[in-house]
């Protein structure tokens, strides 16, 4: 269903409708999970750019080719955009993708499939950051308003693929076994390198050292934001303004502390803690 120009609801999420409609819903829904196929899954403003670089190098031992010479958006898809049908078919196997879905509206053959899943978690605080600069510079999504507003909207799920919490609950509890891993952008950040040879590991794509170094120091934040293949600078300025915002913005940790009163600083920790109430889900940075 068609809601605003700027968004589609599906499922009573928020979705922009730049990139997704009732044909491209339609076409994930009957999508044909392979048992081999990769999927990174983010919830928006989490590292699905990151994973789009990391994902490739690794699949490839390291050769650089496709991320030099391939959009991000086309060498690793989103599973529910428009241009997933177009450009499916191009990807060699194992395919790639990525998704901001949440666990329960992933096509029905991915639950009966043996597809893997990275799913990369990053401090909430940092992604309403990121969202709210990325609100500023995307023409396609609303106005984000103050930070404060953006903020209490955010926390109500009124904003794309709605509430953070759900999106976390729901791929934390998933039945999928040693099928997913768990991963957090904060880790990424820390040790990359470790954190690609732990990605390598699960995929069975081990690396050799050598080559581990190169994707690494590839997938550094400086080196993907100046890839033209990365950095969204193909993408026209009127849809997404540079001079407002990079895409590619800071990467780092911690950058809500610029960006957050103490008082509200306390309502979010507070609302998403009520959020998460009884799930055991463990969320390092609020501790
Ligand atoms: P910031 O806005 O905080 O800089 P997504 O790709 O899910 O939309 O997430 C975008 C966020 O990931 C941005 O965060 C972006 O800078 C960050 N990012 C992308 N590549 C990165 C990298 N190589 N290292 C660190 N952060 C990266």
């Amino acid at each position: 269903m068609a809601c605003s120009d700027k968004y589609y609801i599906y499922h009573g999420l928020l979705l922009p409708s730049i990139a997704h409609s009732n044909e491209s819903l339609k076409y994930m829904e009957k999508f044909q999970v392979q048992d081999n196929d990769i999927f990174a899954i983010t919830y928006p403003k989490s590292g699905t750019t990151w994973m789009q670089e990391i994902l490739p190098l690794i699949l490839n031992g390291g050769d650089l080719t496709p991320v030099q010479t391939i959009p991000n958006w086309d060498r690793v898809p989103w599973l529910e955009e428009t241009r997933a049908a177009l450009v499916m078919d191009k990807i060699p196997a194992p395919r790639t993708m990525v998704s901001h879905m949440p666990y329960h509206l992933m096509p029905a053959s991915f639950f009966s499939s043996k597809a893997k899943a990275i799913y990369v978690t990053r401090n909430p605080k940092d992604v309403v950051v990121s969202s709210f600069h990325f609100h500023q510079m995307a023409s396609f999504l609303d106005d984000p308003g103050t930070f404060d507003e953006f903020v209490d909207k955010f926390l109500a799920g009124n904003v794309m693929f709605g509430k953070w919490t759900d999106h976390v609950k729901s791929w934390r509890n998933t039945d999928m076994g040693d099928r997913i891993m768990y991963i957090t952008y904060e880790e990424m950040v820390q040790d990359l390198q470790g954190a690609v040879q732990r990605m390598s590991q699960f995929l069975g794509r081990e690396l050799s050292a050598e080559a581990l170094e190169r994707v690494a120091n590839h997938c550094c934040f400086k080196n993907m934001k100046t890839n033209p293949m990365s950095n969204y600078s193909l993408v026209p300025q009127d849809i997404m303004d540079s001079k407002k915002s990079s895409f590619l913005r800071k990467g780092t940790t911690g950058d809500w502390e610029n960006h957050f009163s103490p008082e509200l600083e306390a309502k979010f920790t507070s609302t998403i803690r009520e959020d998460m109430k009884g799930t055991n889900i463990k969320l390092y940075w609020d501790e």
